[in-house]
C-alpha cells in the first residue's frame, strides 16, 4: 500500500518525505486555501520534494473549464494528477485526458456506481471520502471493501485510493482490505507512530543504561 500525504502545507509534506513514508500528495481547494498561496507555486514545490503522483484539483464544474485548467495543470510537472469530480463532465473529462496522456484523480467518490464509472472511462486514480460518509453514519469502509472486490473480480487497473482518512485505523483496515493508496493528513500519521509503550521502553532503557554507563 501506497501512503501519500494530503495536505498542501510544504513544511509538512518536507517532514514526512524525510521519514521515507510518501510517495505522493493530494491537495485540493480547501487544503490550498489554508495554505494562502497560488496552487501553481505550491505544487511546482510539492514537485521539488515529493517524486510521486502530485494531485491538483480542477474549480470549473463545465468539461471546456476542466480540460482548460487540467492541461494546464498538467504542463507544470509530469507527476501532475488532474483531480476532477464524480460528475458527467468530470467523466468526459477523464476520457479526455487519457487519451491526451494526462494522468486523472477522480475525487468526491461517494459510491461503488461512482467507482465503476471512473474505472471504465479510465480514471487513473479514484478517491471515495470515507470519513465524509462516516460523518453521515454511513460505513465509508464498507465502500472500500465494496470498490475492491469488483476491481479484483474484474482486474480493474485503476487505483483505489482511500481519502478523507480521519485516524489510524482507518489506515489499517483500508490496507487489511488491500486498497493500493491512502492518502493521509499529517495529524493521523503522528498517531500512527507515537505509541506510549514505545514511549516508555526507550525511558526504561535509559533509565538502565545509566546504571551502567559509567562502569
Ligand atoms: C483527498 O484527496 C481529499 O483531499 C481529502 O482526503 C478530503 O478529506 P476531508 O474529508 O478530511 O476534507
Amino acid at each position: 500500500m501506497k501512503f501519500f500525504l494530503d495536505t498542501a502545507n510544504i513544511e509538512d509534506i518536507k517532514k514526512y518525505a524525510s521519514w521515507g513514508v510518501i510517495s505522493g500528495v493530494t491537495t485540493n481547494p480547501t487544503l490550498i486555501a489554508k495554505e494562502d498561496v497560488s496552487l501553481e507555486k505550491r505544487i511546482k514545490e510539492i514537485a521539488e520534494v515529493v517524486d510521486g503522483p502530485i494531485s491538483a484539483e480542477v474549480i470549473a464544474t463545465d468539461l471546456e473549464g476542466m480540460l482548460e485548467e487540467g492541461r494546464k495543470y498538467a504542463k507544470w510537472h509530469k507527476n501532475i494528477y488532474v483531480k476532477v469530480p464524480a460528475t458527467p463532465e468530470g467523466l468526459q473529462a477523464v476520457k479526455i485526458f487519457k487519451k491526451e496522456g494526462i494522468h486523472t484523480n477522480l475525487t468526491l467518490v461517494f459510491s461503488a456506481g461512482q467507482a465503476l464509472l471512473a474505472a471504465k472511462a479510465g480514471a487513473d486514480l479514484i478517491s471515495p471520502f470515507i470519513g465524509r460518509l462516516d460523518d453521515v453514519c454511513e460505513d465509508g469502509m464498507a465502500l472500500i471493501a465494496e470498490i475492491a472486490q469488483i476491481f479484483q473480480n474484474y482486474n480493474i487497473k485503476s487505483e483505489l485510493l482511500v481519502a478523507s482518512i480521519r485516524h489510524p485505523r482507518h489506515v489499517i483496515e483500508a490496507a487489511m482490505i488491500g486498497a493500493d493508496i491512502a492518502t493521509i493528513p499529517a495529524e493521523v500519521i503522528d498517531k500512527m507512530i507515537k505509541h506510549p509503550l514505545t514511549d516508555k521502553g526507550i525511558e526504561k532503557f535509559l533509565e538502565d543504561w545509566e546504571k551502567v554507563a559509567n562502569k
